[in-house]
């Protein structure tokens, strides 16, 4: 079926200016950017995107890292687009992400890692309603 996915172009990427260059992978792969915008997290966005983590060791420098320096917050439609993008993007570790996958190409580290996507259709609904207003997603 045709899914939507949500999608965050990391700290790492805006900062090396490589925006355009995940968002040609994103492209290549099939993947429509039905929505984008580039945005300054606050703190508290960050704690309530990643809030299913507050208990881990790593909480606090993630929401550091999120709101370092600017993100590209996106809607990615396509067949299977979420499925489809976890792949495109890679394993969270850099060092066990497939050839030719975004965090393979550009992720630094476990944290500094490139790209989010959501992991199901659920997650993906709630992250795409935290950062989009249904008329700000054009198919
Ligand atoms: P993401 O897919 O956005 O979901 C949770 C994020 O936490 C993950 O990508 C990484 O950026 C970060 N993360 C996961 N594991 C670690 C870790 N061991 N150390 C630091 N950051 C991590």
């Amino acid at each position: 079926a045709v899914e939507h996915t949500f999608s965050i172009l990391k700290p790492d990427v805006t900062r090396r200016n490589l925006t355009g260059a995940v968002n040609a992978m994103i492209e290549k792969a099939g993947l429509r950017i039905v929505a984008q915008k580039r945005i300054k997290m606050s703190r508290a966005q960050a704690e309530e995107f990643y809030g299913v983590h507050k208990e881990r060791p790593f909480f606090g420098e993630l929401v550091e890292m999120m709101t370092s320096a600017p993100v590209v917050v996106q809607v990615l439609e396509g067949e299977n687009a979420i499925l489809k993008y976890r792949d495109v993007m890679g394993a969270t570790n850099p060092e066990k992400a497939d050839a030719g996958t975004i965090r393979k190409e550009f992720a630094l580290s476990m944290g500094e890692n490139s790209a989010h996507g959501s992991d199901a259709p659920e997650t993906a609904k709630q992250e795409i309603a935290q950062f989009f207003k249904p008329d700000e997603i054009v198919g």
